[in-house]
C-alpha cells in the first residue's frame, strides 16, 4: 500500500456532480473516464454510487454484492460509507463483500493484513453481518490453496455474482494482485508478486525483503464477471499506468488493459492521475 492519502474533505454538502470537471461516456474503448477536481470528490462519487446501489437492492429485499479493494486509494470511499452509515442511516445489512486479495502468508491480525485493514477502515464501523464478509485467507497452507481458491470462486457465484467491483491500480498495471503475465481467463489463485509491487509495499513492511513474495488474488476473469467496475486512481505516480491502460493495446503485460473489454467500467481520476492521458481518449463523445 502506498501512503498517499490527503486530508479527507469535510464539506459533505458540496454536490459531487457539480464539481466534475470532465465527464466522458467512453474513452473510445470500453472505459468511461471521469476526472474530478480532487480525489475527495472522486471518492465521494464512488461512495454515493455504492450507497445508491445498496439502497436500491434493499428496497427490493435483495443483497448487494460488493467486490472491495485495499490500499491507500479506496480509504476515503470507505470513510464516506461509514459517514453515511453514521449520519444518514445507510444500512449495510444486505451487503455481501468479497475482497480482491491478501498476502500469503499473512496473519489476520498482522499490521499489514488486509483483514485488519478492512476492519479498521470499514467493517468495524458499519452493520455488515460478519458472515457476509469474505477476504482471502492468508493463513492457508500452500497445498490447500487450490481448493480454497475454487471455494472462493464458488462463494461469489452462490452470492449471485459481484454487483460492483471497486479497484485501484498498481504501477505494474495490476488489478487485485494480477501482475503482468496474468491472463484474461485467470481465476482466484496464488500468485507471485512483481518486484515493483513489493517495492511499493516496502514501507509498510519495514523493508522490501520483509514483503511476502506471494499472495492470493481474485483472477482477471473473476473481476471481469462483475456487473459494474469502478477503478480509482489518484496522484501523478499513477499517470503513466493510467495512460497506458486506457490508450494501450490489450495486453498481458498490463493486466488492467483487460478492463477495456468490460461493458460497464469507469475510471474515476484526479487531475494528476489523468495528466498523461490524451484528451482525445476522453473527449471523443462529449
Ligand atoms: P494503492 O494501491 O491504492 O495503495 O496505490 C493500489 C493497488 O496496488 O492496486
Amino acid at each position: 500500500m502506498n501512503k498517499r492519502v490527503s486530508a479527507p474533505s469535510t464539506d459533505h454538502n458540496q454536490s459531487v456532480t457539480d464539481q466534475k470537471s470532465v465527464v466522458s461516456p467512453t474513452s473510445g474503448n470500453g472505459i468511461a473516464i471521469q476526472i474530478f477536481p480532487d480525489s475527495d470528490l472522486a471518492s465521494r462519487a464512488a461512495a454515493d454510487e455504492i450507497a445508491a446501489l445498496i439502497r436500491s437492492r434493499a428496497s427490493e429485499q435483495r443483497c448487494c454484492v460488493l467486490g472491495l479493494a485495499t490500499g491507500s486509494t479506496p480509504v476515503r470511499v470507505y470513510q464516506e460509507l461509514v459517514r453515511q452509515h453514521q449520519d444518514e442511516g445507510l444500512s449495510l445489512e444486505n451487503v455481501i463483500t468479497f475482497n480482491l486479495d491478501e498476502y500469503l502468508p499473512m496473519a489476520p491480525d498482522a499490521q499489514q493484513s488486509y483483514v485488519r485493514f478492512m476492519q479498521q477502515n470499514l467493517f468495524n464501523h458499519v452493520d455488515i453481518p460478519a458472515q457476509n464478509i469474505h477476504i482471502p485467507d492468508g493463513t492457508i497452507a500452500t497445498e490447500d490453496v487450490p481448493n480454497y481458491c475454487r471455494d472462493y470462486e464458488d462463494r461469489i457465484i452462490r452470492a449471485g455474482g459481484i454487483d460492483l467491483q471497486l479497484l485501484g491500480i498498481g504501477r505494474t498495471g495490476h488489478i487485485g494482485f494480477n501482475e503482468p503475465g496474468s491472463t484474461a481467463d485467470s481465476i482466484t489463485r496464488m500468485v507471485t508478486l512483481d518486484p515493483v509491487t513489493r517495492a511499493d509495499a516496502a514501507n509498510d513492511f519495514g523493508g522490501i525483503e520483509k514483503v511476502p513474495s506471494h499472495a492470493i488474488t481474485m483472477g482477471v476473469r473473476t473481476i471481469l464477471q462483475s456487473r459494474r467496475i469502478r477503478l480509482l486512481a489518484f496522484g501523478d505516480h499513477k499517470a503513466s499506468i493510467v495512460q497506458r491502460t486506457i490508450e494501450g493495446e490489450v495486453s498481458t503485460d498490463i493486466p488492467a488493459t483487460y478492463l477495456q473489454s468490460h461493458s460497464d467500467v469507469q475510471f474515476l481520476l484526479d487531475p494528476d492521475a489523468a495528466a498523461l492521458t490524451s484528451p482525445t481518449a476522453f473527449a471523443n463523445e462529449l
